[in-house]
């Protein structure tokens, strides 16, 4: 493994590209939750956005973003895990009532979560289309804008903490045993496990997409960069694109360099997940979690090329390069987290240690995904009044 340090990003990565390995986050699990998915009266398959202008400035093969800002109309991709995990309980426990599908019952249980903000609103949104209610919680510092776009997406109660995002989990946990809520939270433990990998597997749905459209334009993607808090997503998407493309597909997490959880975890030698502690601060509000999922951990330690940590200034010129493209690129909007890994493309096939280190060159095909629009609308506004340096 080495290290490549710019002013703005730090990246390590591995002196050869990983072996794919076997997961439940595959073919089968991917299909189970596209077919869900497609009986949602509000599913419409998000775009798959080509920036050819941007690749040809940058001497890249080509770029192209799986645009999650407009999933659901929730501005962000997490409704995909909410809505399956909460289907999958339903039906299961259905199931062991000996009943028939999954629908509204006199029982119908509440949820509780906590979230930086999308992942609580894909909650809020799911249990509201089965007529039940959730409860969220959101850490120390999170926008009052935040709150209310849950409060608006469905039946819930939102409050801001006054606790970190792993304290905010560890108070969630608490109050759905005290209240009888279920738990359906996007990060796992010991023993808690199954309804964070059903969340994941509900990722797979944009993976799907993103890769049949690749597939019909006969594109096959050389290097997916996966945005990361606790590396849900990515390591669920990047275990399902592995299993797609094979070992040439380069995986590489991006995170903020003050919640940098998953790059910390791959530097220590116990091969074990490791929490960065504090009450870190970033603009990357979705991406600022201290502790890697569990459950998907072991993906992307074995299976992930480089890791990344970037400034929060990465992101934002990631924000502006979407809101302001070149040439005949079409604009994307995209927030704080999801413009994470274009920033950190930009930076990377500028800086030619970085370039080198990645393999970047003009027969790269990236893929990315912008996980959020606009979520915090009035900072997204300020970010990109700037127009990008080049
Ligand atoms: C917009 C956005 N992107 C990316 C992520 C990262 O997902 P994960 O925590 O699974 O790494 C989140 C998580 O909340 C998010 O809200």
């Amino acid at each position: 493994m080495r290290t490549i340090e710019t002013g703005s990003v730090r990246l390590l990565v591995k002196e050869t590209v990983p072996a794919v390995l076997s997961s439940r986050f595959g073919e089968e699990a991917a299909g189970a939750a596209l077919a869900f998915h497609r009986t949602l009266p509000s599913y419409r398959e998000t775009a798959l956005v080509p920036l050819p202008s941007l690749a040809r400035s940058l001497g890249l093969g080509g770029i192209y973003v799986k645009d999650e800002s407009t999933r659901f109309g929730l501005k962000a991709f997490k409704g995909l895990g909410g809505s399956y995990a909460i289907h999958c309980l339903l039906k299961e426990a259905e199931a062991a009532r000996g009943g028939g599908s999954a629908g509204r019952t006199p029982e119908m249980p509440e949820f509780a979560t906590a979230t930086d903000g999308n992942h609580g609103k894909g909650v809020a949104w799911a249990a509201a289309q089965l007529g039940s209610r959730a409860h969220v919680f959101m850490p120390q510092g999170s926008a009052e804008a935040r709150r209310q776009a849950i409060l608006d997406a469905g039946a819930a109660e939102a409050v801001i903490t006054d606790l970190n995002y792993d304290g905010t989990v560890a108070f969630a946990r608490e109050q759905a045993e005290a209240n009888g809520w279920i738990l359906v939270q996007d990060t796992s433990w010991e023993g808690y496990e199954e309804i964070p990998a059903r969340i994941i597997e509900g990722y797979l749905t944009l993976a799907e997409e993103a890769a049949a459209v690749l597939d019909g334009e006969g594109i096959t993607p050389t290097h997916v960069f996966l945005q990361a808090g606790v590396g849900a997503m990515a390591g669920g998407i990047a275990a399902r694109l592995r299993q797609r493309y094979g070992k040439t597909l380069k995986v590489v997490t991006v995170e903020p360099e003050e919640a940098a959880c998953l790059l910390a975890s791959w530097q220590e030698p116990d091969g074990l997940p490791h929490t960065v502690g504090g009450n870190p601060r970033t603009i990357m509000a979705g991406l600022n979690c201290g502790t890697p999922c569990g459950v998907v951990w072991p993906v992307l330690r074995d299976q992930a090329f480089g890791m990344a940590a970037i400034s929060d200034d990465v992101s934002r010129e990631g924000m502006r390069r979407y809101a302001h493209p070149l040439g005949e690129d079409r604009p994307v909007v995209s927030g704080e987290s999801g413009a994470a890994t274009l920033g950190f493309l930009l930076e990377a096939a500028r800086e030619p240690a970085l370039r080198e280190a990645l393999g970047l060159d003009s027969s790269s095909r990236i893929l990315l995904i912008n996980t959020e629009g606009d979520t915090d609308p009035e900072m997204y506004r300020k970010i990109i009044r700037e127009t990008p340096a080049t």
